[in-house]
């Protein structure tokens, strides 16, 4: 079967769908974009990862060219063309075609929009859950406002490199000694039951994952400590774990190559992903 994919208000199959080569997207990478999960056909935290588009957009003086209602149906139109039971959607706007000038173009110019599905079978049944993700520390070299979520990606995706030649999963990046986040996800660490992660700020996505799982732990009184922690402190902790639109919550057992804790999967983090997965699947749209 042929991917339908979405672009600039047209259903086509994909490799039908054109975007030019003078788009900012590929020129500047000047686009913001989100993932969203799908689980039995239907979307999980969609309305944060609308809200935080906006959020991104209007971070970038970027015009909105699609409401929350319209974006949601185009989510769920593709949900049904590519029957997705399991999955994720990829949504990228940026700001259009334009002759290439680092200036941003005339606000009127088209802007672009795209959504694809990936079909990804079993998504919430990841073995990793069990086994738990190595992750390496590495520097943290990306700009400095990655609460918006930009489609330049390409130290995040340096850095996924680097943790597979290490035989590791993902990276964890530090900056002034104190770990921001995942390559494509926000980091955890539990110390004596407390469950901690960097605060917000420009340093770090505002993960939806993060948001809904730390609403969960603190509803089942779990102890929920929002600060900057160091590489030290992690590889001291109890437990590790990362959440994100893909993973949900997903256990790290080993940070450069030493075990957390006794370097098994902890109590904590199966708990969240439990909770997360069943809370998320009722509110699921
Ligand atoms: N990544 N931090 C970074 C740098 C991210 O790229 C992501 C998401 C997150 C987690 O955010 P959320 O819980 O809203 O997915 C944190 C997506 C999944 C991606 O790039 O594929």
């Amino acid at each position: 079967m042929t991917r339908t994919v979405y672009l600039n208000g047209q259903y086509l199959p994909e490799d039908e769908a054109k975007v030019s080569i003078f788009d900012r997207g590929f020129l500047f990478a000047d686009g913001v974009y989100e993932v969203t999960s799908v689980l039995d056909g239907k979307l999980i935290d969609f309305d944060g990862h609308a809200t935080r588009l906006a959020r991104s957009l209007g971070e970038l003086e970027m015009g909105n060219p699609i409401s929350k209602e319209d974006l949601l149906e185009v989510h769920r139109e593709l949900v049904r063309r590519n029957d997705i039971g399991d999955g994720l959607i990829y949504l990228q706007i940026t700001r259009g075609a334009a002759d290439r000038d680092f200036a941003y173009p005339a606000e009127d110019t088209p802007q672009t929009i795209v959504l694809f599905t990936q079909s990804k079978p079993g998504l919430a049944e990841n073995p990793m859950a069990t086994t738990g993700m190595k992750v390496i520390s590495i520097e943290d070299q990306r700009w400095g406002r990655r609460d918006i979520k930009t489609v330049q990606l390409l130290y995040p995706s340096m850095g996924k490199m680097m943790a597979k030649a290490a035989g590791a999963h993902d990276a964890w990046m530090v900056e002034d000694g104190k770990i921001t986040e995942g390559t494509s996800n926000n980091a955890y660490i539990v110390k004596n039951g407390k469950i901690i992660t960097r605060n917000l700020g420009t340093e770090i996505l505002h993960g939806i994952t993060r948001a809904a799982v730390l609403r969960f732990a603190r509803e089942a009184q779990m102890e929920v400590e929002e600060r900057a922690f160091t590489l030290d402190e992690a590889k001291a902790a109890d437990e590790a774990f990362i959440t994100s639109a893909s993973s949900f919550v997903m256990p790290v057992v080993e940070i450069d190559g030493a075990p957390v804790g006794d370097g098994k999967v902890g109590r904590v983090a199966p708990r969240l992903r439990e909770i997360y997965l069943d809370e998320s699947r009722k509110a699921a749209v």
